[in-house]
């Protein structure tokens, strides 16, 4: 039984074995208390050791913060406030020491600094347990959500010759020897040489297959790790993210907004119901808003504006931002987070950015000016989703290919979708750790996932 299990549903009197790790021990005259805990919830199980238990001295020199262990005993009711139950045991074996003098965990309360050069054993405390266990109800969330909506999860490659973002921040995938890779008569390196016999890299963002995918079966999504090769160092980024991107066949941008609304405050509903104990430690000791987030998700609807609208109301705003506003420029993350955060103090969704900040696939207004482009913006994170209409007229997608210096002959298969039963069609990308973030208020993205991944920085 998981400690969980136990703490919830342990019959009085019955006998049962738990198994964890030591998180404290407190001894008394004559007998002593160990929490254990296994990852299963925030709270430990309370087990009493009673000084005749045989070699108790040995065990209990044992048993000091991090030791592996199992206890088998008597479950009785607790006189302690806060827990239902406690162990007394019968039989304590140790399996695995962990030397106090050496164990870095020893303090209650360690800084998330110190926590990230201990990524290996940083799993074991109370807030990344909180944390893992919340991602796993985000997750579990967001394939329910789609599951029950008849969406095909759509598995997409993580190696791909194209970028969809246009952004070049691909990561090369290659077998070459780098100090000496084969070369063409010219001196050139020669990727006709290479593995895939071309140049390729891991993926940015599974969309372009997803869309192939949605031209077959309609409404698809993918979920999976993502890859930019960008040199932000800030606490909303990563080298190696995952990213959920639905793609939705006979939709439009409108659809695309409703779907995305929809989608997070299913996730916010689930997450506080599967995971209500860590919801709580986040509001008590992380951020003391996100409860009341959380129900401001569920209940109210998000703020929908222009991208123009948007410009005129950081223009009227009398702030001084770093990167001064005017029409035309990309919102950074200050514009996105005035405008959620002081603002309409909710989620937002801006749409109909101008052509030349957008990829190439977004679909081309009428005024020839913006594009279908739409993107969440949620207090304290910034854009959470993007997303878009998609071009699906080929005559208009190989002039904006063409205007954007793209080489149209890789995207051959791309454009047959728009030859062949072509459809308006839509689709958005929520970064998964933002997400967290968003639900947890977890201040850095490196915290919110067990490996990250940023410059300089892949150890574990
Ligand atoms: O806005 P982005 O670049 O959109 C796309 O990749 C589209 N192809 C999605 C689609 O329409 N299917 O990225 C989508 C989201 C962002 O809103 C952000 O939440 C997250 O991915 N994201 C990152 N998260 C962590 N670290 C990074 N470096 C990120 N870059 C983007
Ligand atoms: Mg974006």
């Amino acid at each position: 039984m998981r400690i969980k299990e136990i703490l919830n549903t342990a019959a009085i009197n019955s006998t049962i074995t738990a198994e964890g790790w030591v998180k404290t021990k407190r001894e008394l005259k004559g007998f002593s208390f160990i929490e254990i805990s296994d990852g299963s919830t925030m709270n430990g199980l309370q087990v009493i050791i009673d000084g005749n238990l045989a070699d108790y001295e040995a065990i209990i020199k044992k048993l000091n913060t991090g030791a592996a262990v199992t206890a088998t005993g008597l479950v009785v009711e607790s006189p302690g406030k806060g827990q239902r139950i406690e162990l007394q045991a019968k039989a304590v074996t140790v399996h695995g020491e962990a030397d106090p003098e050496t164990y870095p965990l020893q303090k209650k309360r360690h800084s998330f600094e110190f926590l990230r050069t201990i990524g290996h054993l940083r799993g074991k405390t109370n807030t990344m347990g909180a944390v893992m266990r919340v991602r796993n109800a985000c997750a579990t969330a967001i394939h329910q959500f789609f599951q029950e909506r008849g969406f095909i999860w759509a598995h997409t490659p993580i190696i791909t010759a194209s970028d969809c973002e246009g952004a070049g921040e691909m990561f090369a995938v290659t077998n070459f020897d780098l100090a000496n890779p084969k070369r063409t008569k010219e001196g050139a390196v020669d990727y006709a040489e290479d593995f895939f016999g071309r140049p390729a890299y891991l993926t940015v963002s599974g969309q372009l297959e997803a869309e192939v995918m949605a031209m077959a079966f309609k409404d698809v999504y993918t979920f999976g790790p993502t890859f930019r090769a960008e040199n932000s160092n800030t606490s909303r980024h990563l080298a190696e993210f995952w990213m959920v991107e639905p793609e939705m066949a006979f939709c439009d941008i409108v659809g695309d907004q409703d779907l995305a609304e929809e989608f997070l405050r299913y996730i916010f509903k689930y997450v506080l119901e599967a995971c209500p104990e860590d919801m709580e430690f986040f509001n008590k000791r992380i951020d003391n808003s996100v409860l009341a987030t959380a129900q401001n998700i569920i209940e109210n609807e998000f703020a929908r504006i222009t991208y123009t609208e948007a410009i005129a109301l950081l223009e009227k705003s009398n702030k001084t931002f770093e990167f001064p506003v005017e029409w035309g420029i990309d919102l950074q993350s200050e514009h996105e987070r005035y405008l959620a955060e002081d603002l309409f103090k909710k989620p937002l969704i801006v749409s109909n950015y101008p052509k030349d900040i957008k990829a190439f696939y977004m679909r081309l207004n009428d005024d020839q000016k913006t594009v279908a482009a739409m993107d969440v913006l949620a207090p304290k994170i910034g854009e959470i989703i993007g997303g878009s209409q998609r071009e699906e007229r080929l005559d208009v997608l190989e002039r904006r290919i063409q205007e954007m210096n793209i080489e149209a002959a890789d995207l051959w298969w791309y454009l047959d979708l728009r030859r062949f039963g072509t459809v308006p069609h839509a689709g958005f990308g929520l970064g998964f750790e933002r997400l967290v973030q968003f639900i947890t208020g977890m201040g850095n993205i490196r915290d919110v996932i067990p490996f990250p991944r940023t410059p300089l920085n892949a150890e574990f």
